[in-house]
């Protein structure tokens, strides 16, 4: 099944592309050459370059967030937003089909 993941930038412009199961969606966004995540880390949970803003309805949809991811999102170069997450610690499920996240304005 193709799982289909969206993300809109701070300026508005949308750009949906295909997940693979397994792997996060911050490697979703990065192979696919999404403008906004930049994981500098690869995904190591060291950057924090990696935020996406999920929106409400799909918050309660999601794991919560480790308490080293938590910590981590201390760390984004944009100010924290109630659904902020690390889009490496996000493992791409069917059930994230059609999911839709915002990029913040800034990673560094
Ligand atoms: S890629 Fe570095 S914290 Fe997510």
């Amino acid at each position: 099944m193709t799982i289909q993941i969206e993300f809109i930038a701070d300026d508005g412009q949308r750009r949906t592309v295909e997940a693979v199961e397994g792997k996060s969606v911050m490697w979703a966004a990065v192979e696919n050459g999404v403008e906004g995540i930049l994981a500098d880390c690869g995904g190591c949970m060291t950057c924090a370059t990696c935020h996406v803003i999920v929106p409400e309805d799909w918050r309660e949809r999601l794991p919560p967030p480790t308490s080293d991811e938590d910590a981590m999102l201390d760390m984004t170069a944009a100010p924290r937003e109630p659904g902020s997450r690390l889009s490496c610690q996000l493992v791409v499920t069917p059930q994230l089909h059609g999911l839709t996240l915002k990029l913040p304005p800034t990673q560094y």
